[in-house]
This record gives C-alpha cells, structure tokens and sequence, in this order.
C-alpha cells in the first residue's frame, strides 16, 4: 500500500543516490518542489544536475537553490564519490530550465502552509536549509506530516571521518538545529545503507535495459559503481533511495529503535559524529526513529520500477 501518493518536499544535494531517490519519488509520490544543498559538491553543480534529472524524467517540479556553505565552517564535498560535478562527469547537456528566484528554505515554508499538514520533507543532504529554515520559523514542524532524514552514522561507524557520515559531517551545527528542535523525525542512518546495498550484478543488469532512465542512471553511476568495486563492495550503496523508499512505503521498515540523538560539534576526533543515548543515560526525550531493518526486496522492487522495469 505504502504512503499513497506522499506529498513531498526534497532536500538534496545531486548526487548519484540523491538522483535515484528523485525517480522513486516521481514514481510513487508527488513532488511539490525540491530544496537544493551544497554537498557532495558545490551548489552550482548540485543544482545544474536536479533541474537536469528533472528533464529526463520529464518534471517540471521546482528547484529552489539554498545555502551555498555550511552555517559555521568550511567543508569538503565527496567529488572523488560522486565525480567532480557531482554526476560521474558524463559531460551532459544542461538544462534549458532555471532555478526558481526563491530561497529553498523559505520556499519550504511557504509551502508547508498551502500543504499544511499534508508534506512530507525527505532530507538527503546537509542539513543546511531545513535548519535555516526552522531558525526562521520554529512552528514549521507543526505543519509537516513527517520528516524523513538520511544521515548519520548511528553506531560510530562513518565515512566521511572516523565517526561522521557525510550529510552530517558536512554541517554539524546544522544538523544539531534539526535534531535539537525539530521533534521526532525518521532516521535512515549511514550503517542501515551498508546493511541493504543494492547488489552489483543485480543492478548492472538492470542498467543494461533500454531507455532513458537507465541509460542516464548507468552513464551517472559509472563512477561512483567503480569506486564501490575499489573499495571491495559486492553492492551499491544507495542512501537517498533506502531513504526516499521508507518515506514512500513505511510499512517496509521491519524494525526501528526510537532513541534520543545529538551531534557532537567539538570533538577533535568526533565532530560531526552522531550520538545515540542508546540506554537513556541522559534522559532527553527520544527524537529519533532509528530504523533498524528494510524489507530488501521491497526496496529493490521500488529502484526497479523507478528505472522504468516493471518487474525488476
Ligand atoms: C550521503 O552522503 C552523500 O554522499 C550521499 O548522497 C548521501 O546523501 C551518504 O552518507
Ligand atoms: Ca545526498
């Protein structure tokens, strides 16, 4: 059944995974409009590459460009992961299309009063604009059905530092806005990815298929699929998409943790890593939906049928 026809506002910094998780939504849900970040890397990039994902799936949703840095320090993007415009340096034609003049994050908020009540905000990249905007407006979690993010890296285990996944090591003081004000929102974490990579073979077969998105996925994927193979990985890690799944079909998380987590801002070693008070030491309320298992085959269905194979 799933989350019938989501409303949904997009966080993202495109991005290989960023730009599966946008056919999925396209495919399942409805899209009122995508809130672009600096990321994996620079904003001119990030946005150049949603409005031309845009077009080949044939939307004309808006693109709102946001913050073009971090809110307190400078940070590295994952362009030897993403290649260095951020979709595996194919050398595509641009877009014809513009960004909107609007700011990602107040368009966030205009938007969650028309569908106040009814959006969904599906975060894939730095926090940057959704903190922006909650700064500017603490009620703006009263008016959205749910907050879906994907970030952190629950059990210490990062990769982007030691102990920090990439969305929250790029800006922890936005981060910590979010976790500190928002409520209670689903977490997609940087592990539960590991543990439901897309394998390889399966997904090389599937990017053999005729048509315009897999030939753009497989040509925009190139990259990073060899960086997965360098670093002896049996499948692909698709963060976005696991994200974007659980915030089009709930009921294909089979098991969650609901726990109280922060960010840690200063540790020489640590920023950027996320803390989970796994045992209520400090007791903070919970604020996170720590989901601990997907239903693969559910998810895998869901990739398959965004690149346009009915069966998978
Ligand atoms: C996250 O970092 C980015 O590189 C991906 O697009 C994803 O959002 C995974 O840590
Ligand atoms: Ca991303």
């Amino acid at each position: 059944m799933g989350d019938q026809q989501a409303m949904l506002f997009i966080d993202t910094d495109p991005g290989v995974d960023d730009a599966l998780a946008i056919m999925m939504a396209h495919e399942f849900g409805k899209v009122v409009g995508l809130g672009i970040a600096a990321g994996n890397v620079g904003l001119a990039h990030t946005t150049a590459n949603a409005l031309k994902l845009l077009d080949v799936i044939g939307s004309d949703a808006p693109v709102f460009r946001g913050a073009p840095h971090p809110f307190v320090r400078p940070a590295l993007g994952a362009p030897h992961v993403h290649g260095a415009d951020g979709f595996g340096d194919t050398g595509y034609l641009p877009s014809s299309r513009s960004a909107e003049a609007e700011h990602a994050s107040l368009a966030l908020l205009r938007l969650s009063h028309m569908h106040s009540g009814a959006l969904t905000i599906v975060a894939l990249g730095p926090l940057t604009n959704l903190a922006l905007a909650l700064s500017l407006d603490p009620a703006l979690p009263t008016r959205i059905r749910r907050l879906v993010v994907m970030g952190g890296a629950v059990t210490g285990q990062g990769n982007t530092s030691a102990s920090a996944e990439f969305n929250v090591g790029f800006d922890p003081e936005a981060a910590h806005v979010v976790y500190s004000r928002w409520g209670e929102f689903q977490l997609i974490d940087w592990e539960l990815c590991m543990r439901h990579a897309l394998p390889a073979d399966r997904l090389e077969s599937w990017l053999a298929h005729d048509g315009a998105r897999p030939a753009f996925f497989a040509a925009i994927s190139r990259k990073i699929r060899a960086f997965s193979r360098n670093q002896g990985r049996t499948g692909l890690v698709l963060a976005d998409a696991l994200a974007m799944a659980v915030a089009l079909h709930p009921e294909l998380v089979l098991a969650s943790r609901c726990r109280s987590i922060g960010v840690e801002l200063d540790g020489f070693l640590t920023r950027g890593a996320t803390v989970v008070d796994w045992n209520g030491r400090g007791g903070q309320s919970p604020n996170a939906l720590i989901v601990d298992a997907i239903d693969q085959q559910g998810f895998e269905r869901m990739v398959a049928e965004s690149l346009g194979l009915a069966e998978g």
